[in-house]
């Protein structure tokens, strides 16, 4: 029996914005620009990821009027539980309902000192909370293209992890330049570097994750990120205008259902 594929992603990483009024707001509205149950049945997963203040606020707006979003949240804790300060836990996220937790955004690299063995503890940390962890690799700089900085990203997290929670890791290609810069990358670029990822991963460990692509996506791009065989996308500042995010959500849904 072949699995039916992953339904394309469309998560919205809403960073430090978003009170837990602005994102009861914004799920008011999206609700009544998407009333439509076709749009949400088209093969497209939407996600939210709120800070953390907001996840509750979003886990009971979307039980209660059965709008059909995903949570995320923007990091978790290496440790289980205890003496850890302005940490959360994977467990709690788990008990907020979240189904994604995203891991190593260049933003959390570059601001928290991430090390390579506190990475490969929040991928397992979610893992055994049941939660997907979004692994977010990008190049700093535009230059030259040379994928060794995004692969050995990717592979310096993989190499410590069981063969069965590699396949449980989404991987998001972010370069850093192109996040919050409104210079996307281009589909040519996007496409070499994710074919280098899944080469890379393929060749060390046998696998080919699911791909998604954040950095400056929006309603005037959308179109032509389309079609590259990503598993989704993570969209950062227009994701937090609803009409913006509900026309790229409408668009992938038009696309999903042709
Ligand atoms: P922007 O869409 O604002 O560039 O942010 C992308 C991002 O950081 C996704 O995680």
């Amino acid at each position: 029996m072949t699995s039916s594929p992953a339904p394309c992603l469309l998560a919205a990483n809403w960073k430090m914005n978003m009170d837990h009024l602005k994102t009861l707001d914004f799920l008011r509205q999206l609700s009544l620009l998407l009333p439509e149950e076709r749009v949400w049945k088209a093969g497209v997963e939407m996600a939210i990821f709120p800070p953390f203040t907001s996840l509750r606020t979003a886990q009971v707006f979307s039980n209660s009027y059965r709008l059909p979003i995903s949570l995320g949240a923007q990091d978790v804790s290496p440790h289980e539980c205890g003496a850890f300060t302005g940490e959360v836990s994977a467990s709690m996220l788990e008990k907020l309902g979240c189904r994604y937790v995203l891991v190593g955004h260049s933003e959390s690299r570059k601001n928290h000192h991430e090390t390579r063995e506190e990475l490969v503890g929040k991928v397992k940390r979610s893992i055994s909370s049941s939660m997907i962890p979004v692994l977010c690799v990008g190049e700093k700089e535009k230059g030259e293209e040379d994928w060794e900085e995004i692969t050995s990203q990717a592979g310096e997290v993989f190499c410590d992890l069981e063969p069965e929670e590699r396949e449980k890791v989404i991987v998001s290609y972010e370069p850093v330049w192109a996040i919050g810069s409104s210079m996307t990358a281009s589909p040519d670029r996007i496409s070499r570097a994710t074919l280098a990822l899944k080469g890379k991963m393929q060749e060390k460990f046998g696998l080919c994750p699911r791909i998604l692509y954040g950095g400056s996506v929006n309603e005037g791009n959308i179109d032509s990120l389309m079609g590259l065989g990503l598993g989704g996308f993570l969209v950062g500042h227009a994701s937090l205008n609803p009409a913006e995010f509900a026309t790229i959500f409408q668009r992938l849904a038009e696309e999903g259902s042709r």
